[in-house]
């Protein structure tokens, strides 16, 4: 296989993994996903991440609380103000009255985010705030660190629930000692994975390509089919 179907194939396979095997994760394959991570792209070349290894089942338990809650907030919000359907786009109306309840009230529950605390690791990636796009930054290692992650056989999650509101931010901190001049950006979950969950589907490149301009769809014969 050439290097680029392998490059392709591990960014292709990835799927998020929220069940994890309780087999630990040994360490040098930790620092192997944080040595992917440290050679992302950054701003300036300021390389304002930092990332903290949690094992320890006290510190995981609460960040899967502070984690339940905030995804629980986010989609209680979305439901509230009638958005839930927009999201999920046109094949929630085909949809049963049964599966809508069901999907709709676990994601209202938190429970979608709480598994953070059953992953054996835990890797909570912050930021210097003073650096000039700490944000983007951080989401490239983490993306470096996910692929990594898949090639030696592990599992991912994105976590973001525990800190999108400022109120979890500050208790993840605290709970870290995370010094105020930094920011957490999300946190990722890492393991053995326990479930092999399907594709979610793409756009398509004709969706989403556009040629010169916004909008002006690419000449049919320049859409490769990758
Ligand atoms: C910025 C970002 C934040 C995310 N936050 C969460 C989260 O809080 N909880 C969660 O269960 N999944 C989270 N995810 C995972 C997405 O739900 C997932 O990537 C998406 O549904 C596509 O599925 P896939 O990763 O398996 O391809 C997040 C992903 C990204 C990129």
């Amino acid at each position: 296989m050439s290097e680029t179907d392998i490059v392709l194939k591990v960014i292709k396979e990835r799927r998020s993994i929220r069940k994890y095997k309780p087999t630990p994760v040994p360490d040098d394959l930790i620092m192997k996903c944080l040595e992917a991570a440290r050679w992302a792209p950054t701003g300036e070349d300021m390389q304002p991440w930092r990332f903290i290894i949690v094992r320890d089942e006290a510190i995981r338990k609460e960040l899967g609380r502070i984690a339940g809650r905030g995804s629980g907030r986010r989609f209680t919000v979305e439901f509230y103000t009638g958005k839930m359907e927009a999201r999920f786009g046109e094949v929630v109306k085909t949809w049963p009255e049964e599966k809508k309840k069901r999907v709709f009230g676990k994601l209202i529950s938190g429970e979608v985010s709480a598994f953070l605390a059953e992953a054996p690791v835990d890797i909570v990636v912050c930021a210097e705030k003073s650096a000039n796009d700490p944000r983007e930054d951080c989401c490239a290692a983490i993306q470096n660190m996910m692929l990594m992650a898949k090639a030696l056989g592990l599992g991912t999650c994105w976590v973001i629930a525990p800190v999108f509101d400022v109120r979890d931010e500050i208790k993840v901190k605290r709970l870290l000692n995370i010094p105020e001049e930094y920011k957490v950006i999300s946190i990722i979950a890492l393991g053995y994975p326990d479930e092999e969950p399907k594709p979610r589907p793409r756009k398509s490149l004709e969706e989403i390509v556009f040629y010169e301009r916004f909008g002006q769809k690419m000449p049919k014969k320049e859409v490769g089919s990758v």
